[in-house]
């Protein structure tokens, strides 16, 4: 899959990408491209952001520099990407993200753009297909965002885990009804009186299945 990923803070990504699953990934053939808006506006004095119409704290991304950034990696309308690829807005008024999502955008060529302040010109409805949160809260932009969906899409990928049970078993996964995963422990087997459940040293592996089948823990509510 190619990920485009749309903001103006470019340099926030330099550690994620350097990460060893966004390697493996780069390794198996997949692209990662992150682009500045300020390096394609069409505006004087790199400008990309204004005050809100009817007033009120903070700056707003403009539409038409959201849309010159587009059209500048695609080479077509803005309004037409989405015919080739999930585009997606990260705000926190967008639908929640979860493990099923992120299921149906691995494999997908995916753009994900990325507001700051407060956040993108509403008008970019007319140019994404999908409008994503990470969840009930409020971050001060959307790249945080960004490597969260990007790092959940990119553990989805063939090949990217190299232990596949590793991928399937996981939290929230339907194998696991959707649950949260069972709890790890490692050495020592006590530390300041904190012992290892004793199954999980028995080395029968029946038990520890059924041991770590009961620990499932439900998400929360909501
Ligand atoms: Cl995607 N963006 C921002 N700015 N805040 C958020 C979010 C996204 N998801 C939860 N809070």
């Amino acid at each position: 899959m190619r990920v485009d990923i749309f903001t103006l803070f470019p340099e926030a990504f330099d550690w994620f990408l350097g990460q060893v699953h966004m390697r493996a990934a780069a390794d198996l053939g997949h692209e990662f491209h992150v682009t500045n808006y300020r390096d394609h506006t069409p505006l004087r004095h790199g400008q990309v952001d204004d005050t809100p119409y009817g007033g009120g704290a903070g700056m707003v991304l403009r539409i038409d520099v959201v849309c010159a950034a587009l059209e500048a990696v695609f080479g077509v309308d803005a309004t037409r990407v989405r015919e080739t690829r999930r585009v997606v807005e990260l705000t926190p008024r967008g639908r929640q993200f979860d493990d099923r999502l992120a299921a149906e955008l691995a494999g997908q060529d995916l753009v994900l753009l990325c507001g700051r302040y407060e956040g993108i010109d509403e008008r970019v409805v007319n140019v994404v297909s999908d409008r994503v949160s990470i969840g009930p809260y409020v971050l001060s932009g959307g790249e945080i965002a960004a490597m969260a969906v990007t790092e959940a899409v990119v553990r989805k990928l063939p090949g990217v885990i190299s232990n596949p049970e590793s991928v399937e078993e996981e939290s929230f996964a339907p194998e696991l009804g959707g649950a949260g995963e069972y709890p790890h422990y490692t050495r020592p087997a006590e530390f300041r009186g904190w012992a290892v459940p004793e199954v999980l040293r028995s080395g029968d592996h029946a038990a520890i299945a059924r041991w770590r089948r009961a620990q499932v823990t439900l998400p929360p509510e909501g």
